[in-house]
């Protein structure tokens, strides 16, 4: 049996034409995030299973991991994410760096996921975090990325709807003000987490099933969908309107809309899959109804460093995914057209490959991308290939070109040929690519 060429289950292979999309992606992510003074790291794929069994939630570890043992005998994991990682990072030089960190990655991680849309076993995350910082003004700045982000893609910020919770309010609520125990308070919310997949009944009878008797008579499942249903402070219940948590989480949406963000919601139901986050926890939605889903999330872990031993340090981030990111550009139709990175296919005409490598030299170092075909096919096939490419410009050059300095340079979107020096070649060829940027920017 022939052997199967595609891809292993839930990866994507690259071909150039995608590739190019993802590096026009990347391009934009590095570019907004670096504007914020973030500064790229980056680290080894395989990491000690141990790190993920600390803290990182049930699901994730269990059911999602790539674990192994290796040659050694040591258990190791293809990352699922990188939050432990540049935990660890921070941890092992936690008296020599400049805090604020800044910091920011592109990892590839791997997840046991079943692939659908938005949702594959491989895929690239971009990773902001801010280390040292205690105070609100690392939310706002991390949720401020978020939307320059979004904004560096041109998006309208009806596109999308940040939503924002905190743990140490759903802590409250589950804990204090319903009175589940330590145990129901971990599964309430993991059913919360997963109550926008199921109907409400289901909902309801599974919550239920979590109360003890004599909470179910005191009307648990009612008091917390009293709280889960309120799309606003002033509709939670009076009881519960005055906890500190929520004063920060309305400091936090005021002073997002005085920086113009205007699109923050507070949402009691947004739980977030890990366990370590420890204070506001956020998540960026699509507004778009048939890609209805979370962009980006994050939020506070203040105790993740200091589980190496070290002394903890206050942290604010978040991980948004090149998979749903995608769909969102293609969705509200943001993805520019790409080129080719080759600017030049180069058609010789007879015996002239030795001659040709001056002018071909002479182009390229004045910084445009040129391929020269080598196959000897009939000039037209030639081409043809350069059509099927996506290349603008063909120069088709012959010895006579050659000894008189002139070239013909063909644009093959309009078909128009002209004959021109070579520096005029380049004045050409760099030209097209700056106006096709700037109407890029347009969009
Ligand atoms: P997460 O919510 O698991 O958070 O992932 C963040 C984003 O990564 C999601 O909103 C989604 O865009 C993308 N993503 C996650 N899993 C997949 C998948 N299987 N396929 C495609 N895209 C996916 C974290 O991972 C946290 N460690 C983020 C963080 C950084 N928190 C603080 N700092």
């Amino acid at each position: 049996m022939a052997l199967s060429t595609q891809p292993y289950k839930g990866a994507r292979d690259f071909y150039p034409e995608d590739k190019r999309i993802q590096k026009y992606m990347f391009g934009v992510l590095r570019s907004a995030v670096e504007k914020y003074g973030y500064e790229e790291y980056d680290a080894p794929i395989l990491e000690s299973l141990d790190l993920y069994l600390a803290k990182t939630g049930e699901e994730i570890v269990n059911e999602q991991t790539y674990a192994f043992e290796d040659r050694g005998g040591r258990k190791v994991a293809i990352r699922p994410e990188m939050t432990p990682t540049v935990s660890r990072m921070v941890a092992a030089k936690r008296q020599e760096l400049a805090y604020p960190l800044r910091w920011y990655s592109i990892p590839n991680l791997w997840r046991y996921e079943r692939p659908q849309r938005g949702r594959l076993r491989e895929h690239w995350q971009l990773n902001v975090d801010i280390f040292g910082l205690a105070g609100v003004e690392a939310e706002h700045e991390v949720i401020s990325v978020v939307d320059g982000i979004l904004q560096a893609f041109h998006a309208k910020r009806s596109m999308y709807t940040i939503k924002l919770n905190s743990r140490k309010f759903t802590d409250y609520i589950l804990r204090e003000y319903i009175g589940f125990d330590e145990v129901q308070a971990y599964s309430v919310a993991k059913l919360i987490d997963r109550m926008h997949k199921m109907d409400r009944a289901d909902f309801i009878v599974q919550l239920d099933a979590l109360c003890t008797p004599s909470q179910r008579e005191q009307g648990a499942v009612e008091q917390l969908q009293d709280v889960l249903q309120a799309q606003r402070f002033t509709a939670l219940p009076a009881a519960v309107q005055q906890h500190p948590s929520l004063a920060q989480i309305r400091f936090l949406i005021e002073l997002l809309e005085e920086s113009g963000i205007d699109n923050v919601v507070f949402d009691a139901t947004l739980m977030r899959g890990f366990d370590y986050y420890t204070d506001v926890v956020f998540e960026v939605f699509d507004n778009h109804p048939d890609n209805n889903r979370s962009l980006f999330g994050g939020g506070r872990y203040d105790g993740l460093v200091g589980l190496f031993g070290v002394e903890p340090v206050p942290t604010v981030g978040f991980g948004m995914g090149d998979v749903t990111l995608q769909n969102f550009l293609e969705i509200h139709e943001l993805l520019p057209k790409l080129h080719p990175e080759t600017h030049i296919y180069v058609v010789p005409v007879g015996d002239v490959f030795k001659q040709l490598q001056k002018p071909l030299a002479e182009l390229r170092a004045s910084g445009l991308n040129v391929a020269l075909d080598t196959t000897g096919r009939k000039i037209g096939a030639q081409i043809q290939t350069a059509e099927k490419k996506g290349i603008h410009y063909v120069m088709v050059i012959g010895e006579q070109e050659i000894a008189d300095g002139r070239y013909n340079l063909k644009n093959l979107q309009t078909g128009v040929e002209e004959k021109h020096g070579l520096s005029r070649i380049v004045t050409i060829a760099t030209d097209y690519r700056h106006v096709d940027e700037t109407e890029d920017e347009d969009i």
